[in-house]
C-alpha cells in the first residue's frame, strides 16, 4: 500500500514542481488524521525556499481526482492527510483474499543471509538465556524467507577448546568415559571438572594435555569427544523441536569445524600487515577501540602460546560465510555481552576485506530475563533454569488455564492445544520485547488472555473459526466474494488488513519482531470492536453478511500467517 501511495503522490510532486522527492508515505497516528499521511512537504521547503503549507495545497490539488482517495486534507505545518476510498480499499482485499501470501510481494532484491543463533554449548544444558537467541533467531530466519531471501542457518555452537580438554580427562579419570550418558549427567561432571582444574594443578596439566590430544587427533579423545557432540546435539534437538523451530542438526557448525582454517587467518593478516606482534600475541589494532585507561586495546587473534581465541573463530567463521556460503548479510544474536566483541570483529572484517561495503554485518544483541525481583531469572536455590524445566512448565500451566476456560473440551483436545498455546505465550513474550532490553518473565501476564499476548492473538483466531462452525460457512467460496465497506470499525480494520504487506516488509528489513506483535495485537483488538459492531451471521443483506465473513476470513489468515512468521501455531478453538 505505501508503495502505491508513494508512486502517485511522488507522481504529483512532479508534476507540480519538477523535482524527485521521496512523499515520506506513513500510517496515520489516528481515524481523524486520515488513514496514510504524506509527510515531505517540510522538508521540500527547504529546498524550495517555499511554506510548506503552500506546497502541500499544490500537491492537494493535482491529486485531487486521484480515483483511490475519499479525500485529502492538508494540515499545519504541511502534512497532507489521506482518506481512502472505501471502494477502492475493498477492490483490493478482494485481490489480497485470493493470495495465498496475503499480499505480501516478494522483495525485489533477495540476498543470502547467514543468521547465526540457537548457539548452544556442547556438554552444557540450556538455560532460560538461550531462549531469547533460538526465539528471536527463528523469528527473523521466517520473516526473510518469507519476503524471499535465501536464508542460511548457523549454530556456532561452543565445541572446542580448553574445557573439553578438561571434561574429557576428569571422565577417564573417573572411568566414566566410555559409558552412555545424558547432557544431564555431563553438566554436574562438568562443574566437578572445573572445580579440580582451578585447584589441582596436576590435574590443570593433564586437561591441558588431553586438549593437546584432542587438537592432534588421538583416537581415544577423539572418539569420547563425537560422543559429547553426538549428545548434545540430540538433547538441543529435542528442545529445538519443543520450541517449533526450524533448526536441524544440518544446521549446527561448531567451532571445530573452523579450527583448521585458524593458521591460515592468522598468517594472512600478518602478511598483510594488519595483525602485528605484541608481547609475544598475535593482536589487531582498530580504529576506535579504547580500553579503561585510554590505551588503545587490541583484539588479540593468537595467545602468547599459541591457543587461538572467540575472536579468532568468528574471523575465520565469517570469512567462510562470505566466501564459501557466499552470503552478503551476516546477523548474529547473542545477549548484549557481545557487543564489543562483534564491533570488533565486523572492524578486523572491514580492515581485512573481506566484508567490503556491499556485505552487511549486524550483531543483534539482546537484554537478559529477569525474575519478578528484577534479577536475572534463577530458581529459588539460586539456581540458572533450564530450558527444558521452563518448556515443560509453559505446557502444564497452559493446561490449567485451558481447562479453566472451556470445560466442553475433550482431555485429548486440551492436550493436543496445550503446546501450542503454552509454547506459543513464551514465545510471544520474548517476541514482543524490544529485543535490547531486558523483560520480566511473568507467567501469569503472558498466559494471560488479556493484553498483547499470544493467548489473545489466538483467541481471537478462534472466536473467528467458531463463527464459521457456527454459520455452516464453506471458507473457501468466502474468497471470492465482494467486499463492502461502510461503518466506521470495518473501515479501521480493512486499512489495518491492507497494511499487512508493509509491515511484514518493514520488519524484516529492520528485524523489529516487536512491530509485528504491535501489529497482530492491533489487528486482533480492531477485529474485536468490529465484531461488536458488526453483526455478521444474524445479518439479513446477504452481500453484508458475506463481506463481513471474508474480513473475518482475511484477519483470521493474517493473524495465522502472522504468528506463523513468529514461529507460533494457531488453534482452531481452546
Ligand atoms: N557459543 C557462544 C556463547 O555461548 C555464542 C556464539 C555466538 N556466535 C558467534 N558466531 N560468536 O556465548
Amino acid at each position: 500500500m505505501k508503495k502505491i501511495l508513494t508512486n502517485i503522490v511522488k507522481k504529483a510532486i512532479h508534476s507540480v514542481f519538477q523535482v524527485e522527492c521521496d512523499p515520506m508515505i506513513q500510517l496515520a497516528g489516528r481515524p481523524e488524521y486520515g488513514d496514510y499521511q504524506a509527510n515531505f512537504a517540510m522538508r521540500l521547503s527547504k529546498l524550495l525556499q517555499k511554506n510548506p503549507m503552500d506546497i502541500a495545497n499544490a500537491v492537494m490539488l493535482e491529486l485531487k481526482d486521484e480515483p483511490l482517495f475519499e479525500s485529502l486534507v492538508v494540515a499545519a505545518p504541511g502534512f497532507i492527510n489521506i482518506f481512502l476510498k472505501n471502494s477502492a480499499i475493498a477492490t483490493i482485499l478482494e485481490k489480497i483474499a485470493t493470495d495465498d501470501r496475503l499480499g505480501v510481494a516478494p522483495i525485489e532484491k533477495p540476498e543470502s543471509v547467514v543468521v547465526d543463533y540457537a548457539n548452544a554449548n556442547v556438554a552444557k544444558e540450556m538455560h532460560v538465556g538461550h531462549i531469547r537467541s533460538i526465539v528471536l533467531g527463528d523469528a527473523i530466519v521466517r520473516l526473510l524467507e518469507f519476503v524471499g531471501h535465501t536464508v542460511i542457518r548457523q549454530s556456532h555452537l561452543g565445541d572446542w577448546g580448553t574445557q573439553f580438554g578438561m571434561l574429557i580427562e576428569h571422565l577417564i579419570e573417573r572411568g566414566d568415559a566410555h559409558r552412555a550418558f545424558s547432557v544431564s549427567d555431563l553438566d554436574p561432571f562438568y562443574k566437578q571438572a572445573k572445580q579440580r582444574f582451578d585447584a589441582d594443578s596436576d590435574f590443570a596439566e593433564r586437561a591441558r594435555q588431553r586438549v593437546v590430544a584432542l587438537q592432534s587427533g588421538d583416537p581415544e579423545t577423539t572418539s569420547i569427544w563425537k560422543k559429547l557432540v553426538k549428545e548434545s546435539l540430540a538433547y538441543f534437538q529435542k528442545i529445538y523441536i519443543k520450541l517449533d523451530t526450524l533448526l536441524t542438526e544440518d544446521d549446527a557448525r561448531g567451532e571445530s569445524f573452523y579450527n583448521d582454517l585458524l593458521p591460515g587467518v592468522i598468517a594472512e593478516l600478518q602478511n598483510k600487515h594488519i595483525a602485528t606482534l605484541s608481547d609475544g600475541a598475535v593482536v589487531v589494532f582498530l580504529d576506535g577501540f579504547k580500553g579503561p585507561d585510554g590505551e588503545a586495546f587490541p583484539m588479540i587473534i593468537q595467545k602468547k602460546d599459541g591457543g587461538y581465541l572467540y575472536a579468532t573463530t568468528d574471523l575465520a567463521a565469517a570469512l567462510f560465510r562470505i566466501q564459501t556460503l557466499r552470503a552478503t548479510r551476516l546477523i548474529y544474536l547473542t545477549d548484549a555481552r557481545q557487543k564489543q566483541h562483534f564491533a570488533m570483529v565486523f572492524a578486523a572484517l572491514r580492515l581485512w576485506g573481506v566484508a567490503d561495503a556491499s556485505i552487511r554485518l549486524e550483531h543483534i544483541p539482546f537484554g537478559a530475563v529477569l525474575g519478578p525481583d528484577n534479577k536475572p531469572f534463577k530458581t529459588r536455590s539460586g539456581e540458572s533454569i533450564k530450558l527444558a524445566d521452563l518448556l515443560a512448565e509453559a505446557e502444564v500451566r497452559a493446561l490449567t488455564l485451558a481447562q479453566s476456560k472451556n470445560t466442553s473440551l475433550s482431555e485429548t483436545e486440551l492436550r493436543s492445544i496445550t503446546h501450542d498455546i503454552g509454547i506459543g505465550a513464551l514465545k510471544y513474550a520474548d517476541l514482543r520485547n524490544e529485543k535490547q532490553k531486558d523483560y520480566v518473565f511473568d507467567w501469569d501476564k503472558l498466559l494471560s488472555f488479556e493484553g498483547n499476548t499470544a493467548p489473545y492473538l489466538q483467541n481471537a483466531y478462534v472466536r473467528i473459526q467458531a463463527i464459521f462452525r457456527k454459520g455452516d460457512i464453506d471458507i473457501a467460496s468466502l474468497r471470492t466474494k465482494s467486499i463492502v465497506i461502510e461503518t466506521e470499525a470495518e473501515h479501521i480494520l480493512a486499512v489495518t488488513l491492507l497494511g499487512f504487506s508493509d509491515v511484514a516488509h518493514s520488519v524484516a528489513d529492520q528485524l523489529s519482531l516487536h512491530s509485528l506483535c504491535d501489529y497482530l495485537y492491533g489487528l486482533a483488538s480492531l477485529f474485536h470492536r468490529f465484531y461488536e459492531e458488526c453483526p455478521i451471521l444474524s445479518n439479513s443483506d446477504q452481500a453484508i453478511r458475506d463481506s463481513r465473513l471474508s474480513l473475518s476470513d482475511l484477519t483470521a489468515r493474517i493473524l495465522q500467517l502472522g504468528l506463523h512468521l513468529l514461529g507460533i501455531r494457531v488453534v482452531d478453538r481452546m
